[in-house]
């Protein structure tokens, strides 16, 4: 298969990228490295997948219509993982035309490379965020998911309502994706895990909100990759069942698809903190602080549907995960 993976010099995007490249997939990895975080990680993340046979770097921006126009007519790609997306639900309060211009205008292109170049199959990257203010546990794909509680997440759900026109009027088989705060080597640098690894390996306190009264069901890079890989390869078709008259959101009558892709075991922020400090054999000094606009309390992942899509779904434990991100994080920055 020729892939297109966007967002291939990012966290998820490399492991993706390595994994299809792994099995002899020629991958073209898209990527505009822009400065939301250190540039010099996406080129390092960028390095390792140049050194594999099959791997060619596109620099671009998803939201240029003509670049990624031409791209796909150049190209010719039998199927595309669209990572590519301004990340970070705290961001979107402070500079929200980034995440309209990457993942709004970004996505159409991406909708129409594949309408106009007959593309197998589009997989994308959506969020548990989209289900913003919901407290009904666990989260499953048949829920409404119409309360986002920040402009990140009513970017993913739109990117799943843009999707599904597309399955609907052009037939191309879509499906998203609802990530579980992923995590693991190579894990970004916005991200509490990154965030508090650093500061308590330099003796600085962390900051952690709501008091600590905060759950996320976090989920391995490596089951996060899998997952996609496993899903690209299975495209949906209409959904036989499907009851216009009671439309369940996780299905539809085109070939349209959304799978939440998480651990299915919600961890309290402070477990978390103390399997980082044990990894690195070190307290923790705690600034507790309130929860910040945005946030929302707790994530858990029903991937009952996933499981019997795909036949597989996340399950490294926490700890081994975080033994796993501490040692890359000691090892490429030398600490
Ligand atoms: N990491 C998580 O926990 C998580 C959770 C839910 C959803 N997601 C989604 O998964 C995808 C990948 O996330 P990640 O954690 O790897 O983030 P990341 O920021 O490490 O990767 C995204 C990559 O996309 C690139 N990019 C951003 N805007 C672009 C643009 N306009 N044109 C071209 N390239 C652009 C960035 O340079 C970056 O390398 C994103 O869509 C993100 O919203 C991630």
């Amino acid at each position: 298969m020729k892939v297109l993976v966007t967002g291939a010099a990012g966290f998820i995007g490399m492991h993706v990228a390595q994994r299809l490249l792994a099995r002899g997939d020629e991958v073209v990895g898209l990527d505009n490295l822009n400065d939301y975080y250190d540039v010099s990680l996406k080129e390092s993340r960028l390095e390792r997948l140049q050194r594999q046979p099959g791997f060619r770097f596109v620099r671009l921006d998803v939201a240029d219509r003509e670049g990624i126009a031409s791209l796909f007519a150049e190209q010719g790609f039998d199927g595309v993982v669209h990572l590519a997306a301004q990340a970070g639900v705290r961001y979107s309060l402070r500079n929200p035309h980034a995440y309209v211009d990457s993942n709004l205008v970004g996505f159409v292109n991406m909708l129409e490379g594949c309408r106009h170049h007959k593309v197998g199959h589009l997989v994308y990257a959506s969020s548990s965020s989209v289900y913003g203010g919901n407290t009904k546990m666990p989260f499953a794909e048949a829920d409404a998911v119409d309360h986002p509680v920040s402009l990140y997440a009513a970017t993913k759900k739109a990117n799943e309502l843009m999707a599904h026109t597309y399955s609907h009027l052009y037939g191309l088989p879509t499906t998203g994706l609802r990530f579980f705060t992923v995590y693991g080597p190579w894990g970004r640098p916005d991200m509490a895990l990154f965030l508090f690894t650093k500061a308590i390996l330099e003796q600085r306190p962390i900051e952690v909100y709501n008091f600590g009264h905060m759950q996320r069901d976090f989920t391995y890079v490596d089951d996060v990759a899998d997952g996609v890989v496993r899903v690209l390869d299975r495209p949906g078709s209409p959904d036989a069942a499907f009851d216009a008259a009671r439309p369940n959101p996780a299905t539809s009558h085109a070939p349209y698809r959304v799978f939440n892709i998480g651990n299915r075991n919600p961890v309290p922020l402070l477990d978390f903190i103390g399997c980082i400090e044990r990894a690195l054999g070190k307290t923790a000094e705690k600034r507790l602080l309130p929860l910040q606009d945005g946030d929302v309390l707790a994530t858990y992942a029903d991937v009952q549907a996933l499981g019997e899509w795909v036949g597989a779904v996340p399950a490294t434990p926490l700890e081994q995960g975080i033994a796993s991100f501490v040692a890359w994080y000691r090892s490429y920055y030398r600490v």
